[in-house]
């Protein structure tokens, strides 16, 4: 259950609740209470301060200590929420404390929290409300779909104390809004390959969309063929549960700008006849990461007034071996025109998003990301926090390196070399799949998929380690994080195509 997020005005030692977190900072000379903690310290006749430095509390980011208020406030108990230095206080260290406040609270109902006053006056107040609610409701996420003995989180309200105003109140909202949207996308995720075949991805993608404003079109047998779309094709050939290809657009009146996002939809990577280790396939049902990023982000669009219009390119694929599953140095015969040599069938993401990439260039947006679990040299170069971007355009890439920035979702640039090129050359094809030679897996992909993008400035990004966390860490849990969901809605929100 997704917490209640509400913005009141009441006083922190008045307020009625399960628990009251409040901010500690540390500092050179030691921890220092911040609001609400010093009224709570006041409450309890200054006990507060000695006791938490006795028990080596530090109050470093998403540190957490409860204490007990001995009927002195209105919450049963407080919890000190750590904030790290106050210098460096910036809207990823609210979401962080929102999401340590959720793991604390979630055998409780009810929390009141203090914690946006942490704010310094150099932030934004409603980014700030916005991070924390994200934080709250990520931090609060489970997946328990499968779990006999589930104890999902009890946390049901956080009323965010501090100065009303409609800013904060709709900062509020929209990080709930956002957050589940990443929500959907992780439980995607999550979800084990056999629950989500292709046409089952559609089909709760359109239920999605159908609630949220979005249009769809799906193409899928014949219609592929009639379109071209060799990549698809040749990828989904081997599996009994046939691909599809999703459009979704999102399309509000009067919008002058279009910008087009392209999602990876591998629903299981077996690898294919390259067929992976057994370890390597382990989490392969994350490979529709971008996929789910794609659609999660769109859904929230119209919730958030977006003024931009937003189209998603999405390939739905199972790379499965079989005894018609596509062979090493075959030959497919992309939308756009250009023939692959398949020299490596594990290799699989850039053949279906190069139809994709095409598809999207052929509708003239003013600028192009796209998003993929696409190589595991990306964890090799990046590990597992940091997204690899690569694009043709430096003020795009620029600028969604700084909307990616803003949400904290985190990536680095990577080149895409022109002498690399060479290595996709092909003995009989336009290009082959993988790069001759070792190295710089993560380039050679980056350059294919450059060759079906005609025209707009592109952004790809490489989410092979991203798209899932190993462990619980801040507001991800282990198993899927929805990473890219709060870049594309935040590029959305304000997508600038002059500086594209
Ligand atoms: N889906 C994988 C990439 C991946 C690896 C994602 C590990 C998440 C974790 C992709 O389809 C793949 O298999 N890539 C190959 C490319 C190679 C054959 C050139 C890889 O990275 O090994
Ligand atoms: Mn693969
Ligand atoms: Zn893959």
């Amino acid at each position: 259950m997704t917490p209640k997020i509400e913005f009141v005005g009441s006083a922190p030692d008045r307020v009625r609740a399960d628990l009251l977190a409040v901010p500690v900072f540390s500092t050179a000379k030691g921890i220092q209470l911040g609001p609400g903690a010093d009224v709570v310290d006041g409450a309890l006749g200054g006990s507060l301060l000695a006791f938490a430095t006795e028990t080596g509390f530090e109050a470093r980011r998403a540190d957490v200590l409860a204490v007990p208020t001995g009927g002195l406030l209105g919450a049963k108990a407080a919890v000190l929420v750590g904030m790290g230095d106050p210098e460096t206080i910036d809207t990823d260290a609210l979401r962080r404390a929102g999401a340590a406040l959720a793991r604390r609270a979630s055998k409780v109902e009810k929390v009141a929290t203090t914690l946006l006053d942490a704010v310094p006056e150099s932030l934004d107040r409603a980014e700030a409300a916005q991070a924390l609610a994200e934080g709250i409701v990520l931090g609060a996420y489970q997946f328990l779909t499968y779990k006999s003995d589930a104890k999902p989180s009890r946390l049901a309200r956080v009323q965010v104390l501090g100065r009303v105003g409609a800013k904060v109140r709709d900062g509020l909202a929209r990080g709930v809004r956002i957050a589940e949207a990443v929500t959907w996308a992780r439980d995607l995720v999550n979800e084990p390959a056999e629950a989500k075949s292709p046409e089952t991805v559609v089909k709760l993608a359109r239920a999605l969309a159908r609630a949220n404003g979005l249009t769809v079109r799906v193409w899928s047998g014949e219609q592929l063929a009639r379109e071209r779309l060799g990549g698809v094709i040749g990828v989904g050939v081997g599996s009994d549960r046939p691909p599809r290809f999703l459009r979704l657009a999102y399309e509000p009146r009067g919008a002058r700008k279009t910008l087009a996002l392209v999602g990876k939809g591998v629903v299981f990577d077996s690898g294919g006849l390259s067929i992976k280790t057994a370890g390597g396939m382990e989490t392969m049902k994350t490979d529709m990461s971008g996929a789910a990023a794609v659609i999660a982000a769109m859904s929230a669009l119209r919730d958030l007034g977006v003024k931009t219009r937003v189209l998603g390119y999405v390939p739905l694929v199972e790379n499965m071996p079989s005894g018609i599953a596509m062979r090493p140095g075959d030959v497919l015969r992309m939308r756009n025109g250009k023939t692959v040599e398949v020299l490596n069938t594990d290799a699989e993401g850039r053949l279906i998003l190069a139809d994709a990439l095409s598809l999207a260039s052929e509708d003239k947006p003013d600028a192009i990301v796209d998003i993929a679990t696409l190589t595991g040299a990306v964890t090799i170069a990046l590990g597992d926090k940091i997204a690899g971007l690569m694009g043709t355009d430096a003020s795009w890439n620029a600028q969604v390196g700084a909307a990616a920035d803003r949400v904290g979702e985190r990536t680095w640039p990577l080149p895409l070399p022109d002498d690399y090129r060479k290595l996709l050359d092909s003995e009989v094809a336009d290009l082959r799949n993988i790069g001759t030679g070792g190295g710089g897996g993560t380039l050679t992909a980056g350059l294919f998929l450059r060759e079906f993008v005609n025209g707009a400035p592109w952004v790809h990004l490489d989410v092979a380690g991203t798209a899932r966390a190993a462990a619980d860490d801040g507001y991800n849990s282990r198993g899927g994080t929805g990473y890219g969901v709060r870049t594309f809605i935040e590029l959305a929100r304000t997508f600038d195509p002059v500086k594209a």
